[in-house]
């Protein structure tokens, strides 16, 4: 009886700790919903059918997971971590999830089981329509930003012609090792490097080589490098549509092209010729860098458009061509460059730095398009 009297009164209690319990469990449903309502704004998809989150943990009401993102230079990196905190925020009883945001970027290129270069996930060519645009300058700190983000990158000096990677990065002559009939790439700034500027020999005699010579020595280069695991390898080319940029884009998959240009190269339209000939090879487009866009003026501090405004932004819109940047003409970039103290390594939170950043994370947002569409259409292959 002392039993009975004891559970009635207990009973209501015990009812409303198992209705308060059962409100506030969450599931695992309704956190993969949740977060299903959070879009990455480049790949236009969700985070979870993308497979952002991973190792989820659910205990009672702490929850615990990864948030992988496609790439550490991704432009919204906090916009993605602030929505999705954002999301679960709704769902009643979570009050801080424990989420670490990683990264692991996408193979943006086409392997196949016997590819050369399986370790590379995205070969990145910088080309241009003529020389003198700062090409290279624009390559060097592009490499460097994306390294500063955390990323594993290489630089490929193909521009036989005017090899200046080395000179830009301060690196001056070096002797690369062969291990077992593999060249090591030399080292700088966190940066795998090789260089047609590395062997005197051959920058003397670059100006007699022609067509099957360079073709065999780039693709040396490429696939007989331990480059080892990188996330990009940023290929410097020549000006042009040269035997260079041809047997890039057509000795392997490579993930597209970044055409660096100028205002002033613009209007007389060279770029648009470099870009044709990879469209008409079926080479991706990264899109397009505009170098020397504005005069930043260190005294004003104000940004002068000397040869006119959004030439590049509107070419882009003309021939359907994304608009990755521009980086301003400034005397420290000339200066740092040609000493070998790059800006992104001398100083990084300069104006100048910063351009660059904002131009790297653009392309590398662009990248993970590429390899989400690349994985989209081998998945519709592989099932039909
Ligand atoms: N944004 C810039 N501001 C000032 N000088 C620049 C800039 N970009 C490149 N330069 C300078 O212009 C010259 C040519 O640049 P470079 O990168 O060698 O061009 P390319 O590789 O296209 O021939 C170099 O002296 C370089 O320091
Ligand atoms: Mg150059």
């Amino acid at each position: 009886m002392n039993l009975w009297i004891t559970c009635m009164l207990f009973l209501p209690m015990f009812k409303y700790r198992t209705k308060e319990f059962f409100y506030y469990m969450v599931s695992v449903d309704e956190v993969l919903q949740t977060l299903s309502t959070v879009i990455d704004p480049d790949l236009k998809k969700d985070i979870v059918s993308m497979g952002m989150i991973k190792d989820l943990e659910i205990n009672g009401n702490d929850l615990k997971f990864t948030l992988e993102l496609t790439t550490p230079a991704c432009p919204f990196n906090e916009q993605i971590e602030q929505d999705v905190r954002q999301a679960l925020s709704k769902i009643p009883g979570v009050s801080k999830p424990d989420i670490k945001v990683t990264a692991k970027v996408m193979e943006g290129r086409a392997l196949s089981m016997d590819e050369m270069l399986p370790t590379v996930k995205n070969i990145i060519g910088v080309a241009s329509g003529k020389g003198g645009v700062g090409k290279t300058t624009v390559s060097v700190n592009l490499a460097l930003a994306l390294a500063n983000t955390g990323a594993r990158v290489g630089i490929l000096d193909a521009d036989i012609y005017g090899p200046s990677v080395p000179l830009m990065l301060g690196m001056g002559k070096a002797a690369l090792e062969v291990e077992n009939n593999k060249l090591q790439p030399a080292e700088s700034h966190g940066l795998k490097v090789v260089s047609f500027g590395f062997f005197a020999d051959q920058e003397h005699q670059a100006a007699i080589y022609r067509g099957p010579i360079i073709s065999g020595i780039l693709k040396q280069f490429l696939v007989d490098t331990n480059w080892s695991d990188l996330d990009y390898l940023i290929v410097d080319l020549p000006p042009g549509t040269g035997d260079i940029p041809l047997t890039l884009a057509q000795t392997i998959p490579i993930t597209g092209i970044v055409v660096v240009t100028t205002p002033q190269e613009i209007a007389s339209n060279v770029a648009v010729k470099a870009f044709g000939m990879f469209q008409k090879l079926n080479v991706p487009i990264i899109g397009v860098i505009e170098n020397m866009s504005y005069f930043k003026c260190n005294n004003c501090n104000t940004d002068h458009y000397i040869f006119g405004k959004d030439g590049a932004k509107r070419m882009g819109e003309k021939h359907d061509l994304p608009f990755l940047g521009g980086i301003p003409l400034n005397p420290g970039i000339m200066e740092s460059s040609d000493s070998g103290r790059p800006v992104l390594v001398t100083d990084p939170n300069s104006p100048n730095a910063q351009a660059f950043m904002t131009v790297a994370k653009n392309v590398a947002a662009r990248c993970s398009v590429i390899a989400s569409q690349l994985s989209e259409e081998m998945t519709a292959e592989a099932t039909t």
